[in-house]
């Protein structure tokens, strides 16, 4: 048996520090076409034969759509100060141009309204990789047009919900739908082209610039931003070669996202190395990708080894891996962390997702789920310890409240601390969701004014 997880390992956190949970649409909601949604690209991809495994799709997910209130109440009884989930571009919009959907949107204001009543802030997101699919033989991201239909797209959620929600993210990990969706091909819309990949980034950073200054411009009063996923990079060993692998890793994931949006520029040396499949750059973009963003939001879920061969095989680092393969490195989160602050001038950072799939299994009852506890304690402490570093954190939100459809992986792979039987629906919070509501509980009994925080 594993020794109890301590309520706080080593920190308190702020009295106004956000702990959250959070979904996106496409992994939960289901209801595929019901009150006039559009299709996705993701529901497209499911049907390519060996696409998802099991062949599994989203048409019924967690059927969240129509047991949202059970959902809502669950996060009740967790206690938690925020929910972060995502709004479906197709259900808003079935073509993601022209007429808006006003059942879809109902159904958005009806989830805010249940989270604003439980005393649970709304952290929306308006692009988690679900673009309408009429707008992908357009060519999708890779046109330019799909950034104004964006921004379009952003301004009507904004004037519906913007005056109710704690924070609006514009995209969810642009380098998953552009390196993952267009140049290995493994995740929606399944194009295998680098230099559309490198188009596809560029589009999503400038609809992102464009969108907060629209929103900013009709008077939005939510806190603006974009949620990237990082990792440290780090080489396999100290060759030069694999040094310089990593430097380049390094540059096309994490500062080809950061200098952008930081510093108005993309990486020389990545700009040098990917050669003729740089993105087509018009004046004025790079100002725009560089407007001030009210937060940024990071999902950390492991580090990354690079080595220039290929040879590092993460099943040799002796470190326990997640049922995903990755590497359990919860210092790599406060090195990350760290390194931000260091190398960029930062708004307030939110942990935006982190979390593990697990073999998961019932016993009396009950999910007793120790690994998936543990990996969440060792975290936050990651994130305690880059806070006392002076790393400017305002939050943290686990992934995910359930189980749901993780993408390629299907169903097979569960994140959830809140266990769902898919044949079912039935709905069983694991030792991990109880731990956390006792952890944040803790929190809030024993959390210091924000000015005896920093005293
Ligand atoms: C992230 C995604 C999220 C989930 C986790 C495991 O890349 O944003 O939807 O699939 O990975």
């Amino acid at each position: 048996m594993n020794p109890p997880i301590p309520l706080h390992p080593r920190h308190l956190f702020p009295k106004d520090f956000v702990f959250g949970v959070a979904t996106s649409a496409f992994q939960i909601e289901g209801a595929a076409d019901a009150d006039g949604k559009g299709p996705s690209i993701w529901d497209d991809f499911c049907r390519i034969p060996g696409a998802i495994a099991n062949g599994d799709d989203g048409r019924t997910a967690c059927d969240h759509y129509h047991r949202w209130q059970e959902d809502l109440d669950i996060l009740a009884s967790l206690g938690v100060d925020a929910y972060r989930f995502s709004v479906s571009w197709p259900r808003v919009q079935p073509l993601g141009q022209g007429a808006f959907n006003d059942a879809g949107l109902a159904f958005y204001e009806r989830l805010v309204d249940g989270l604003l009543e439980r005393g649970i802030q709304p952290y929306i997101t308006l692009n988690h990789w679900d673009l309408p699919a009429a707008l992908q033989p357009q060519g999708g991201w890779a046109s330019r047009d799909t950034v104004q239909r964006f921004v379009e797209y952003a301004c009507h959620v904004g004037q519906r919900l913007g005056d109710r929600v704690a924070a609006i993210t514009t995209h969810n990990e642009p380098w998953v739908m552009s390196v993952l969706g267009h140049e290995t091909g493994v995740f929606a819309p399944g194009i295998r082209h680098r230099g559309t990949a490198t188009q596809v980034a560029h589009h999503l950073l400038l609809s992102h610039g464009l969108a907060l200054q629209a929103l900013r411009a009709q008077g939005c009063r939510s806190r603006l931003g974009i949620v990237l996923n990082l990792s440290p990079i780090g080489p396999a060993t100290s060759s030069p070669e694999d040094r310089a692998a990593a430097t380049l890793e390094d540059g096309r994931s994490v500062r080809w996202y950061m200098d952008p949006l930081f510093k108005g520029q993309y990486p020389d040396d990545v700009w040098q190395h990917l050669g003729g499949d740089v993105p087509v750059v018009h004046d004025g973009d790079l100002a725009a990708i560089a407007t001030p963003m009210d937060f940024l939001g990071i999902n950390y879920y492991t580090r990354g080894v690079i080595s220039a061969d290929g040879s590092w095989d993460v099943r040799n680092s002796g470190k326990r891996l997640t049922d995903m393969g990755w590497e359990v490195h919860p210092e790599g989160l406060t090195e990350l962390l760290t390194r931000l602050h260091r190398d960029w001038q930062l708004p307030p950072l939110y942990i935006k997702e982190n979390g593990a799939a697990f073999q998961d299994h019932f016993q009396d009852g009950a999910v007793n789920d120790a690994e998936r506890t543990d990996y969440i304690a060792r975290h936050i402490a990651a994130v305690g310890d880059a806070l006392a570093q002076g790393v400017p954190l305002a939050g943290y939100m686990v992934w995910s409240l359930l189980d749901n459809f993780e993408w390629a992986s299907g169903y097979a792979k569960r994140f959830g601390i809140v266990h769902v039987d898919y044949a079912t629906q039935r709905r069983t919070p694991k030792q991990s969701a109880l731990w956390y509501r006792d952890f944040v509980l803790a929190q809030r009994a024993a959390r210091p004014l924000p000015q005896e925080a920093s005293a």
